[in-house]
């Protein structure tokens, strides 16, 4: 089997350690990603999400245990040292775009992270044009306003942006933290639209966080389920499994207790065989 994207080993986090409201966020997590792999995460609210973002990002380092990006262990890398390898895109629109520098400008960032330095500051017609290029796919009229500072931008218009920017630094692993909870549905729905087509362009490990069940199934390769700290379910090609929504939100709400993929598709089976 080829070497892993993504590895996560008995990774724990804990959020101050020896205070009162010390927190164990993640308790143990083990993860194993192939390349191009599109993992959907939901949990309840403090399940450990975020946090397990936060380390493969490089945004947190784990109080104990290991992180290896395509075999290299980058447990002690911080997060810029990983930008080139791993993009990742918030939940809230005004982070991941500067929003006093134009749209141009912004793309250009994102094209030099994630590029050599030699590249760098070769603003040749040909780089403008694969920009404007990308601006144009979005459908929503943004490269005729790339002068514009993106500060003047709507939500739905700068999370699409932070997705364009997040393909242009052809990222190994990409990273979407809720990255459609701040959009109306039908921008959501673009938006999605789009993060499919980036995500098979790119042939990137992907993880996906969302509280949208729906998407959960629907999109990508595996559901992992988390709860306090821990995958407790990890359900490969979830959406055919013949879970439905219901079902995931049984898995979230329901026992603490580890299961296996095997037992857990036999539940399925006597549970909710097919009609
Ligand atoms: N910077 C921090 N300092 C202290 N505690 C934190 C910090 N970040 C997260 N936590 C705590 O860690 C736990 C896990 O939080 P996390 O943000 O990973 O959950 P989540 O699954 O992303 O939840 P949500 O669905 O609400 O986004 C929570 O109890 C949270 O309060
Ligand atoms: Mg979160």
């Amino acid at each position: 089997m080829a070497e892993p994207m993504l590895r996560l080993d008995d990774v724990r986090l804990v959020y101050n350690r020896g205070r009162v409201d010390e927190v164990h966020a993640l308790r143990g997590v083990e993860l194993s990603l192939q390349p191009g792999e599109f993992v959907t995460v939901v949990g309840s609210n403090g399940a450990g999400k975020s946090s397990a973002v936060q380390v493969i990002s490089g945004g947190a380092r784990p109080s104990s245990g290991r992180v290896r990006l395509n075999g290299v262990d980058v447990t002690n890398w911080p997060d810029y040292r990983r930008a080139g390898l791993v993009a990742r895109v918030f939940d809230d629109p005004r982070i991941g775009s500067a929003p006093e520098l134009s749209i141009e400008d912004n793309l250009a960032l994102a094209l030099d992270r994630g590029r050599r330095r030699t590249l760098r500051f070769a603003l040749s017609g040909a780089r403008r044009r694969l920009l404007r290029e990308r601006v144009a796919r979005l459908g929503l009229g943004l490269e005729d306003r790339l002068h514009d500072r993106v500060g003047l931008l709507s939500a739905g218009q700068r999370q699409s942006l932070t997705m364009i920017m997040a393909g242009l630094t052809a990222p190994r692993v990409l990273l979407l933290d809720e990255h459609l909870a701040a959009l109306d549905p039908a921008t959501a729905q673009r938006v999605l639209a789009l993060t499919a087509e980036l995500v098979t362009e790119m042939g990137c490990t992907t993880v996906m966080v969302t509280h949208n069940m729906d998407h959960a199934l629907r999109m990508g390769d595996r559901l992992l389920v988390m709860s306090r700290g821990r995958i407790i379910h990890d359900i490969p090609h979830a959406g055919k499994s013949g879970l439905t929504v219901a079902g995931v939100v049984d898995l979230i709400t329901g026992s603490g207790d580890v299961v296996s993929d095997r037992s857990l598709l036999a539940d399925l089976e006597t549970q909710e065989a097919p009609k």
